[in-house]
Formats: C-alpha cells, sequence, structure tokens
C-alpha cells in the first residue's frame, strides 16, 4: 500500500540498498551490535530493499557535517559505485545536515532510522486509523527535518538571513503545508478513534473476553492467529506484517468465545516519537483479558527480544507477574529434539498446575508466570495453549450485577448454578443480585439470556 508518507525518501521495493550500522567505540555492547546488523538488513528487506552490501563502522567519535569520518564516507561512496546502490540505510538517528551532506558525498539516496520505519509502517498500515497515524508520525518528521535545515541556512548566511530568498519562502510555504495537513489528520483520527471506541465499547458490552497477542516482530503472531482463528490474515517471513489490531472471534474448547487480537510487531529502540503510531494496538492490550506474549524461542536474540517487549509491557502498566500474561514460546519445531523435549516435558508439569517439580529456580518463577511451548506452524503444542488461556480465563472472577425478572426463573437458576451469589434483593417483580462469575461465564450468561 503507498500513501503520501511513502515518498518521504522515494523508496521503491526492490532497490539495491546499503546497510550502515554505526557504533561508536565507547559502547561496549558487541553482542546487540552485530543484532542490530542483522535487525537493520531484516528491516530493509521488510519492504523489499535488496541489500546489496551491509557493514558494522566503528566510530571514535561522530563528525556533525556527515556523522561518518571523512575516510568512511569516501569508502563508502566507491561501494555506491561499484554495487550500484540506490539507497543508504543508516541505522543511526541523522541531523537533517548529515543526510543533505552524506547524499551529496555518496551519490545516493540516504534515510536514517526513523525514515526506513516509517516506510515499513506506511507499508503495512492496513486500518484507516493506522494509515493516518503512520501519516502523521511522518509529517512531524518531515516537518521537524524543514524547521531544523531551515535555521541552518540561516546560519550559513551568517546572520544575512533578513534578506531572504526563493529558497526560504518555498520552506515557508512547505511548513505552512505540513501544518495545515497535520491539523487535518488529527481531526480525521479524532473522528476515527471515536468510532473505534464505540466499536469496542459495544464489543465490552457482548463482553467476550478478550485475548491480545503481543511479541517481538516476526515472533509468529500472525501465523498463531491464523492457527488459532482460521483466518486469513496476510502472514510473511516480513518484519511487521502486522500493525493494525486485526481482531476474530474464536471458540475455546469449553465452548466459550473469545475474541482473539492480534497487535503490532515489537522492536528495540523503536523511535520514541513513533510509538504514538501504534498506540492503539496497544490499547487493545491494556483491555485484555488474556495477554499472549508470543516468542520466537529459536531466534538467536530471543533473551533481548523478550526483554524489548517487557519493557514496552512494562510502560503500559503491565508487569512481569500481570496475571493476564502467557509467555507462548513459539516455533519450538525449530529446535533440535533435546531442547525440545526438554520443554514439552516442562509445559505438561506445569499444566499440572505447580512449579514444584522444576529443576530450576528460574524456570519455576517464569512457569508461575504461564509458559508454554508451542509451533504455530506445526500446531503442537496448541491444544495445551487453549486450554491455559481458558483456564486463565476461569480464575478471573468478578463481581457483576444482574437485575433479573422474577419470572425468568431459567436464568435465575442458571446464575444459582454458575455463580457465586454474593447478594440478593427482591422486589414484587424482579431480582437485583450480585453474583461472582468469570469472564467467560458472564460472556455465556449474556448470549444466552439478554435478547
Ligand atoms: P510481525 O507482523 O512482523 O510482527 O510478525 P509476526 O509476529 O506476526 O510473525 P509471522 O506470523 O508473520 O511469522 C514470521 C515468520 O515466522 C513466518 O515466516 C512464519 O512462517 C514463521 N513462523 C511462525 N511461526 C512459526 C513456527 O511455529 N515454526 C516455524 N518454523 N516458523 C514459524
Amino acid at each position: 500500500m503507498t500513501g503520501a508518507y511513502t515518498d518521504i525518501a522515494g523508496i521503491r521495493h526492490g532497490e539495491r540498498a546499503l546497510v550502515l550500522n554505526p557504533v561508536l567505540k565507547s559502547d561496549r555492547s558487541r553482542r546487540v551490535d552485530d543484532g542490530a546488523l542483522a535487525e537493520t538488513i531484516g528491516l530493509a528487506h521488510a519492504i523489499d530493499l535488496e541489500v546489496a552490501y551491509a557493514l558494522t563502522v566503528a566510530l571514535s567519535h561522530t563528525v556533525p557535517a556527515t556523522l561518518f569520518g571523512k575516510g568512511q564516507v569516501e569508502n563508502f561512496a566507491r561501494i555506491v559505485g561499484e554495487e550500484q546502490i540506490i539507497l543508504a540505510v543508516v541505522n543511526h538517528v541523522l541531523t537533517p545536515v548529515q543526510q543533505r551532506n552524506l547524499e551529496r558525498e555518496l551519490k545516493c539516496k540516504v534515510i536514517d532510522r526513523t525514515g526506513l520505519i516509517l516506510e515499513i509502517f506506511g507499508d503495512r498500515a492496513r486500518t484507516r486509523e493506522g494509515q493516518l497515524q503512520v501519516e502523521l508520525a511522518a509529517l512531524n518528521y518531515q516537518k521537524s527535518r524543514l524547521i531544523r535545515s531551515w535555521t541552518h541556512l540561516e546560519r550559513q548566511r551568517g546572520g544575512f538571513g533578513f534578506l531572504g530568498g526563493p529558497g526560504e519562502s518555498q520552506l515557508e510555504t512547505d511548513r505552512r503545508l505540513i501544518e495545515q495537513r497535520i491539523t487535518r489528520l488529527k481531526q480525521d483520527l479524532e473522528t476515527v478513534r471515536r468510532t473505534r471506541g464505540m466499536q469496542r465499547d459495544a464489543r465490552q458490552r457482548a463482553e467476550h473476553p478478550t485475548v491480545a497477542l503481543v511479541g517481538y516482530t516476526n515472533a509468529g503472531k500472525s501465523t498463531l492467529f491464523n492457527r488459532l482463528t482460521g483466518a486469513d490474515v496476510l502472514v510473511r517471513d516480513m518484519l511487521f506484517a502486522t500493525l493494525d489490531p486485526t481482531m476474530r472471534g474464536m471458540k475455546l474448547p469449553g465452548g466459550h468465545e473469545v475474541v482473539l487480537s492480534d497487535t503490532v510487531g515489537f522492536i528495540s529502540d523503536l523511535p520514541t516519537h513513533l510509538i504514538e503510531a501504534f498506540r492503539a494496538t496497544l490499547e487493545e492490550v491494556q483491555l485484555a483479558d488474556v495477554i499472549l506474549h508470543v516468542r520466537d524461542i529459536a531466534h538467536p536474540d530471543t533473551r533481548d527480544q523478550r526483554d524489548a517487549v517487557m519493557n514496552v509491557l512494562a510502560d503500559l502498566g503491565i508487569g512481569g507477574d500481570d496475571k493476564r500474561l502467557i509467555e507462548v514460546q513459539n516455533k519450538i519445531d525449530l529446535l533440535p529434539p533435546e531442547e525440545r523435549l526438554f520443554l514439552a516435558e516442562y509445559v505438561a508439569r506445569i499444566s499440572e498446575e505447580s512449579g514444584r517439580a522444576l529443576p530450576v529456580e528460574g524456570l519455576r518463577q517464569e512457569a508461575r508466570g504461564g509458559l508454554i511451548g508451542v509451533s504455530a506452524v506445526t500446531g503442537e503444542g496448541i491444544p495445551s495453549l487453549l486450554k491455559m488461556i481458558e483456564k486463565r480465563l476461569s480464575a478471573q472472577h468478578r463481581a457483576y450485577e444482574f437485575v433479573v425478572s422474577l419470572s425468568d426463573g431459567a436464568a435465575l437458576s442458571w446464575l444459582h448454578a454458575h455463580g457465586k451469589i454474593i447478594e440478593r434483593r427482591d422486589t414484587k417483580t424482579k431480582a437485583r443480585l450480585k453474583v461472582e462469575l468469570d469472564a467467560a461465564d458472564y460472556g455465556r450468561f449474556e448470549s444466552k439470556f439478554k435478547k
């Protein structure tokens, strides 16, 4: 999908790209840095760029004009020429000046990490709200670039800014146009959000419990979503196949209906002003009854990925000990047989509901939080996962108030049979009851007895 925002850098799919991963020498976290290069290549692939050359570049200090040193820039320019590179992706924040200077020196387009992520988001947004959010983020990004390069021009003129000039007024016009578009977008977003809020209210009134999928990008959320719901959601071996919340109903083995919602894939070091761009999907997580944290357990960086996701969840007020959280260790089909066996046995013990038999204290801790190994591709472990979700839902007892007509004997006896009556007051025609039920039973009562 293309929109106004996708022409930030005018990137076309299939272009040959050079990926540069600058690492400051003072930064000692080497292992993560190698991961950073791999991740950036993955992000570039996500918008179908052809990565012709990728390298990590050690920087002893950053050069204000070009970020990289002179010799390094010359080396890049040579690579660009030899490899017929169209676009250089720099996994770092670039000032507008650095971007322009690098473009001039390398004789190709240059984008930084924020630009790249905006491209991907723009490409992936599927709902109206998602598209608006991405466009807004892109415009804010462009605006900051315009302002900064404008002040830069002024400074270059050495105080003769008052003379003005064609370039300056063009920038002012651009800026005003962007401002107008931003105001318009914000209004549109507000409208879309209000509608969405109403839809959500309606869903909550229907009181189907919700199960939200979260996880690092490419962990397998969409595949699991499909496996659980049989829905045909876009699945690609690409990062960020999901930007907008996608919701489907599904039935648990006990017959309870729940709403499953897929959310955006998390990545590490998301530029802060982009977080707003998918806040909507995260709202779904905050409201969920069960949260499935899907992990790619076969990925070499699986621990770091988990930490990145847990940090975002913590920002949303969802801690590691949140009762709603289940850690789904996905892709166990890719594990060596002995690890897979261990995980399967481990899961079997956990589903017996006690962490006691577990060999390692760390595992016992995790087990209490709820953990399960599955393969969304082969279906292994899925029945246990479903049972776990069901158990989680029934563990959530809440007191609900009902007013039931005394003539409605079926509803009254259903409540007595399935819930714990905390309080009951009868008038001539009606009973007012306070009843403790689990979320799933409440859902069943609503669909059975409310018109
Ligand atoms: P984003 O939308 O980028 O956040 O990705 P996602 O978490 O929705 O991942 P997706 O479901 O698109 O899966 C990513 C890749 O992993 C695809 O190539 C899937 O086929 C693959 N995959 C997902 N689950 C499994 C699994 O259990 N086993 C194996 N072998 N591959 C899997």
